[in-house]
């Protein structure tokens, strides 16, 4: 049985997102259970190297999880050949140059969305990209969640019929610092430090919408900022400059219509943190995180509007759950195995830059949109 080795540079990993998700529930996961074993019997082996701004915090994480190679110095990491892939998982603003030097380096870049903080930036990364030869992806991780795979599953069991809409809702609330401390870093409510509900959230909706049901065609959103002032992780009051809310609609092709709020100011009264509800001539899903609920057309009830009556049916108890039949592994884990896979045996990656820019696109037209409270068509995008 081959061992092989693999490099791969992770910056950002002080982190929410870079701790938890990529090196601890990913990286450390694949290592753990023996590496990633591909179909001709190869065992590929993360080798981490962590890098971050600040010594201290950096070894201490380091040391934590027993991961021997970490650094302040970027550039001495993509200088050694035994790191093959750069992984950036930083604040989304410091990430365009540090992935145009990974670029220049020959490293693979693997890369948390968005990945840039502007279209022209985002697909000049996909273009260095892709004249380097070097590999590519994005973070998608939603693609991979419980729920949103068994929507998929009804889609591509036709179940649906003709699909007529989807409604999303997302949002929790997100304390404002004072009283209790805010559970989001504070750079994401100030614009000038790349923030904001659109750019945070607009790419994933774009990969979900697209790659669920039907590329997008138009966007119109409506943003705001409802909470004005926040406290940040030191409880000094900050103006918070970024959208907190934002509301899209959002025509796919096929004349399928969405909508999604998005909101970090919104109480939930929902199973799971996000949901959408898909209604179709068939029949109709609700999907979450982990669970999707469905209703057959032989099993939908016929109300009557009469305000006069307590309500007639219980239409909660009328739906029916999406069995797993699977097992579900962390959705960032089997990304990156996917993504490994696809470096060192040439296995298939749809997720590339170029993927990730069309989610800057989304955000960057739905911005635009919020601006000039115009409804926006959304061009084709290629090289
Ligand atoms: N895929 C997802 O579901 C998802 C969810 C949340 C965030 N993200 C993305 O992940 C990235 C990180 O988000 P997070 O919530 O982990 O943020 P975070 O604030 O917890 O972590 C930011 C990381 O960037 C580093 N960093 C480098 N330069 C910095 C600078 N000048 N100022 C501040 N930090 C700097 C920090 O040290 C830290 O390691 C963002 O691009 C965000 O869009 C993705």
């Amino acid at each position: 049985m081959a061992i092989r080795p693999i490099g791969i540079i992770m910056n950002g990993v002080t982190g929410r997102m870079g701790h938890r998700q990529h090196l601890v529930r990913s990286i450390l996961a694949i290592r753990e259970q023996g590496g990633l074993v591909l179909p001709d019997g190869t065992v590929v082996r993360p080798e981490p190297v962590l890098v971050g701004r600040n010594a201290d915090r950096v070894r201490a994480l380091a040391e934590r999880h027993g991961i021997e190679q970490w650094t302040t110095d970027l550039d001495k990491a993509l200088a050694d050949p035994a790191n093959e892939i750069y992984f950036d998982a930083q604040l989304t603003q410091v990430r365009e140059p540090a992935i145009r030097a990974a670029i220049a380096a020959g490293k693979h870049i693997y890369t948390e969305k968005p990945t840039a903080e502007s279209l022209e930036a985002a697909l000049e990364l996909s273009r260095l990209a892709r004249a380097a030869g070097v590999r590519n992806g994005v973070v998608q991780d939603k693609l991979f969640l419980p729920g949103l795979r068994k929507l998929k599953r009804l889609v591509e069991s036709g179940f649906f019929g003709r699909i007529l809409s989807v409604r999303g809702e997302f949002g929790y609330w997100v304390f404002e610092g004072d009283w209790q401390s805010a559970q989001r870093p504070s750079w994401n409510y100030r614009a000038e430090d790349g923030g904001g509900m659109v750019l945070d959230m607009f790419p994933h909706w774009q990969y979900v919408l697209e790659q669920t049901f039907a590329p997008i065609t138009s966007v119109y959103a409506h943003t705001a900022t409802h909470i004005p002032e926040r406290r940040d992780e030191a409880g000094r009051p900050y103006p918070a400059t970024a959208d907190d809310a934002a509301y899209g609609v959002f025509e796919l092709e096929g004349g399928i219509v969405a909508q999604i709020n998005s909101s970090w100011a919104v109480r939930v009264d929902r199973d799971e943190l996000v949901e959408f509800q898909v209604d179709g001539t068939e029949g109709s899903a609700v999907a979450g995180l982990r669970n999707c609920r469905f209703q057959h057309r032989a099993g939908t009830p016929k109300p009557v509007w009469n305000p006069d009556l307590p309500v007639t049916e219980p239409f909660r108890e009328q739906w029916q759950q999406v069995p797993d039949n699977e097992e579900f592994d962390n959705g960032f884990k089997a990304q990156w195995e996917q993504f490994l896979a696809h470096v060192v045996a040439d296995a298939p990656f749809p997720y590339d830059l170029l993927a990730g820019a069309k989610g800057v696109q989304l955000a960057e037209l739905a911005q635009e949109s919020a601006r000039t409270g115009r409804r926006l068509t959304i061009p084709p995008l290629a090289h």
